[in-house]
This record gives structure tokens, sequence and C-alpha cells, in this order.
């Protein structure tokens, strides 16, 4: 494992004295971890295809989320902030004040921001895939929170989660909001919180989760009718073009998402308009009209369930707070 230092621009000598704080910003790469590529390609080779979902983060697709989190039907963001704002000081209690923040997924920031004031965290520790606009992101917070320390870690961290040691001593609060934990199979998703132990440090955790509800409200929620759902799944398409130099044509694949209640998870698929032959250098494959490719999972859970699976990771003194419809619950653990 190595990580470097992206090189900060030096101040101009006349505006040193009043130089603004900077991030600190790092690119923390696992050596051991499959190029993106080959993980793409395995993924398309597949007798049904996927992309994983974090592909789905480029900085037009960090944009994109960020659109949906705004949306009437996309109530998850909306209604865990309602919960942080109506039971922040209870939360806030049962995590403890003033260790770094590690914000899991940062994105813009946005949500970790509302709980500076309650938390009054040592320093602010973004991590996310998204590179680029995590660095756009953490420069911006900097300049509205100039007296908090910021670092941005730029990794994956659904292989290994491994945190830098600038992302500070002692106990950490982990904060893995949106229900991004949803992301994960359940199995997939104990081993991500057991390895969240490890980098806690011995501190504690604040989860989002999106529960179970009517079917009606969760479709609704992945299909807006303003489609900007659908540009984020196919914004999938061209990241991987980028990433893979395929030649997929966004306009020969439709947005699809459904509610499974077997496996109790929306998933989204794009589904290939026509029969058609996709090209990358080394490889082909071709897709049949109709056929998919499967983009995301999001897993719903009930608040026991979630529970004893934080429980099976190794976290104790569970608490959850949900709203008053029960649509999604936040958890602290120890
Ligand atoms: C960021 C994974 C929580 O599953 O609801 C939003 C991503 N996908 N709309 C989710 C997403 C389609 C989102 N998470």
């Amino acid at each position: 494992m190595a990580y470097t230092l992206d090189q900060m621009t030096p101040q101009p000598f006349a505006e040193r004295r009043s130089a603004p704080r900077q991030p600190l910003l790092l690119s923390w790469r696992d050596g051991q971890a499959a190029e993106p590529r080959a993980e793409i390609v395995a993924g398309l080779r597949a007798p049904q295809a996927s992309i994983a979902p974090k592909f789905f983060y480029d900085s037009l697709g960090s944009q994109l989320f960020a659109a949906i989190t705004a949306l009437e039907v996309y109530y998850p963001t909306r209604t865990e902030a309602s919960i942080l704002a109506a039971r922040g000081a209870e939360i806030a209690d049962a995590l403890g004040r003033g260790r770094p923040l590690v914000d899991l997924g940062a994105g813009d920031g946005a949500k970790a921001v509302r709980l500076f004031p309650l938390l009054q965290p040592s320093r602010y520790v973004a991590v996310d895939i998204a590179t680029d606009y995590l660095g756009e992101s953490l420069r911006r917070l900097q300049r509205e929170h100039p007296a908090l320390e910021m670092v941005g870690v730029a990794m994956d961290f659904s292989q290994r989660l491994v945190l830098p040691p600038e992302a500070g001593p002692g106990p950490r609060t982990l904060f893995y909001p949106g229900s991004s934990i949803g992301n994960f199979t359940p199995a997939e998703a104990l081993q991500l919180l057991t390895r969240a132990r490890a980098a806690a440090q011995g501190g504690r955790l604040l989860i989002g989760v999106d529960l179970v509800k009517d079917r009606r409200v969760l479709e609704a929620a992945y299909d807006d009718p303003q489609g900007v759902t659908a540009a984020f799944n196919l914004n999938a398409l061209v990241h991987v073009n980028r990433l893979l130099g395929s030649d997929f044509e966004p306009r020969d694949w439709r947005h699809v998402a459904f509610f499974d209640e077997a496996q109790s998870r929306i998933e989204m698929h794009l589904e290939a308009r026509r029969p058609l032959m996709l090209h990358w250098p080394g490889g082909e494959r071709s897709f049949a009209a109709d056929e998919c490719i499967h983009t995301e999972n999001s897993y719903k859970y009930s608040v026991e369930g979630f529970d004893g699976l934080l429980r099976t990771a190794g976290w104790s003194r569970t608490r959850a707070w949900t709203d008053a419809r029960g649509w999604f619950a936040v958890f602290v653990a120890e």
C-alpha cells in the first residue's frame, strides 16, 4: 500500500501572510487492488453483465447524485437529514465530541457539514472515490470552515478500508450516511462493517440505513419523472468508456429500476434497446435486445435486521433513531 501527496499550488508571497488554510489531499491506493479495468472487463464478460455502482461516481456522476438528493421523490437524504436535525443533540451525546470525523463517500460534504456544530470534530476527513470532485468540494468547504483541519482521501474503500495516518490519531467517528451500505449484499456489508471497526480505532460509527416500505414509494425514488436517475445510471457507461476505452452509446440503453421483495433490494439495470456489439481494447461482447447490465443494488433493511448485522460485525451498544413514518434509520454503534 502506498499513498501519494497531491502537490498544492504555492501561495504567491504577497498573499502568504493571510494565506488561508488548504485541505490536505491524499490519493490512497491499494497496491493489491484489482485494476478498475480488469474489474470492469470481468463484469462485462459475465453471463449476467454488471458494472459496479462505484463506477457511477466520476465528477458528473457525483453531481448527478447530488441532484438526485434534491428530488421530490428521493426521500432518503431528506429523511436522514430530518432525523439528524431533530435528534442531533442525543446522537452527538451517543457519539462523543471532539474526534476526527471520517466521512465515507463524502461527495459534496453537505451531510457532514451539518454535523460540525454538533460534533465539533478535531478534523474532517472526507473519503471518496471521485478524486476531482472530492478535491473541489473540500477546497470549497475549507473556505467556508477555515478553522477546521481538513483531509481528503481519494480511495475505493469497498475492497479494503484502511485509512492513512493523516485521518488522525486515537478514536475516530466514522460517518457512513445515506444508506450507501445498501449497495453491498448483506455478506459484503458485514465485511465492510467489520473493517470499519478497525478504521474507527476504538471510536464510534454513525450510519444511515434505508428501511423496507411500500414498493410504490421505493420504485418512485429510483425512477424520477425528471429522468435524473436515468441520467445517473446511463452516465456509468460514459465513465466506463473513459476508463476502459469501450464504445458504449448511452442512447442504445434504457434505465430500469424495480424492487425485488424476496431480496429486499432495489435493482437498477441498463437494458439494451436493440441487439448490439460492444468493443473495448482487447475484447468485445454482443448484447441481445432487452438484455441487461446490472448496475446497482440498494438493499432495504428492518431496524432489527440491521441492528443484528452491526452486532454480528462486532459493534455493541447499538442505538437507532427513525422518522415518524419509519422510512429511514440512523444508527450509532460503539
Ligand atoms: C448513494 C447508494 C445510497 O442507493 O439510494 C440513488 C444511490 N441510486 N438513486 C441509493 C442511488 C439511484 C444511492 N446510494
